[in-house]
């Protein structure tokens, strides 16, 4: 019987990370494979113990394997600690998502030393830290890392400048990664999501004025959900993916491609 495959979830007690293990349990049922969801918040929370459940008693077969971890990832000892204690759990990793992020809206001219620091810390400098701990175990399996960046990273986010200057370097930390690990066969990608409803953004779209205004500028037309981004991440892990790395993919439902729409007066308007 081969190993089961072990994949960390970073930031699964949140919307997305819970879409992403909600998509790795569906794609291991699906093609009868066994799996091991290490599944990562800053704290013990009832989101997370709910997500170990949920994931266990979906399998009916027994095949899936959820545990919890803590870790506070602005802690570089932390970052080091957490790959240790799944490889401990498990006694391998196949792959880490690495997921968690948050953002300190501000403008630049007065952000706070200190918003700034933990800003880069949790968005950018985890993932190189989780990495670096991990490559000896990810080299062995030949693995891979995914990170979910944001097109924050991609175009600049006025009041939102720390966020995306570290998601910007997220996105070349996973191009830089993919290039120096590639002989090593282990594999690096990032997803970059557009406007997705999760607990981070829910405040926003209760309104729902504000809801219908951000739907009609995607020319998809609508908000993206966790599960969007949680099965491109499972794509880009799986061995179907075997043959892309570096790659840095937005999942916004055209919104960032859709700039000339926004042009008054253009006679062929489609939206
Ligand atoms: N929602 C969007 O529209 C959107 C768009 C583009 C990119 N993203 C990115 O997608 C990722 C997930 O976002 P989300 O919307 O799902 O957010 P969310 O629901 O707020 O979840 C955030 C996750 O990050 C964890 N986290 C926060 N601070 C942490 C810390 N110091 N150490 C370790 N973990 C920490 C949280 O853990 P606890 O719950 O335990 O604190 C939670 O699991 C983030 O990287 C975000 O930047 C989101």
């Amino acid at each position: 019987m081969t190993a089961a495959r072990t994949v960390l979830v970073t930031g699964a007690s949140g919307g997305i990370g819970r879409g992403v293990c909600e998509a790795l349990a569906e794609e291991a049922r699906l093609t009868g494979h066994s799996l091991r969801l290490a599944v990562h918040g800053s704290r013990e929370s009832m989101a997370l113990s709910a997500l170990v459940s949920d994931l266990t008693s979906a399998d009916g077969e027994g095949e899936i394997e959820a545990r919890a971890f803590v870790a506070d990832l602005t802690d570089a000892g932390a970052c080091n600690n957490l790959i240790g204690q799944v490889i401990d759990w498990a006694g391998r990793l196949d792959s880490i998502v690495s997921n968690a992020g948050q953002s300190r809206p501000g403008k630049l001219a007065n952000l706070p030393d200190e918003d700034w620091q933990a800003t880069l810390d949790l968005n950018l400098r985890a993932t190189w830290l989780l990495a670096r701990a991990a490559y000896p175990a990810l080299t062995e399996t030949r693995g891979t890392i995914t990170a979910v960046a944001s097109m924050s990273g991609l175009s600049p986010h006025p009041g939102y400048g720390a966020y995306s200057t570290a998601k910007a370097g997220l996105v070349m930390l996973c191009r830089q990664l993919a290039q120096e690990w590639a002989g090593d066969g282990i594999r690096v990608n990032a997803v970059c999501p557009g406007m997705i409803r999760t607990p981070l953004t829910e405040t926003v779209y209760q309104d729902e004025d504000t809801r219908r205004k951000r739907e009609s500028l995607v020319p998809l037309g609508r908000i993206g959900t966790p599960r969007d981004i949680g099965d491109a991440v499972a794509f880009l892990t799986s061995d179907k993916a075997s043959y892309i790395t570096g790659v840095a993919l937005r999942i916004d439902g055209g919104l960032s491609e859709g700039m000339l729409n926004l042009i008054p007066g253009r006679p062929d308007k489609v939206r």
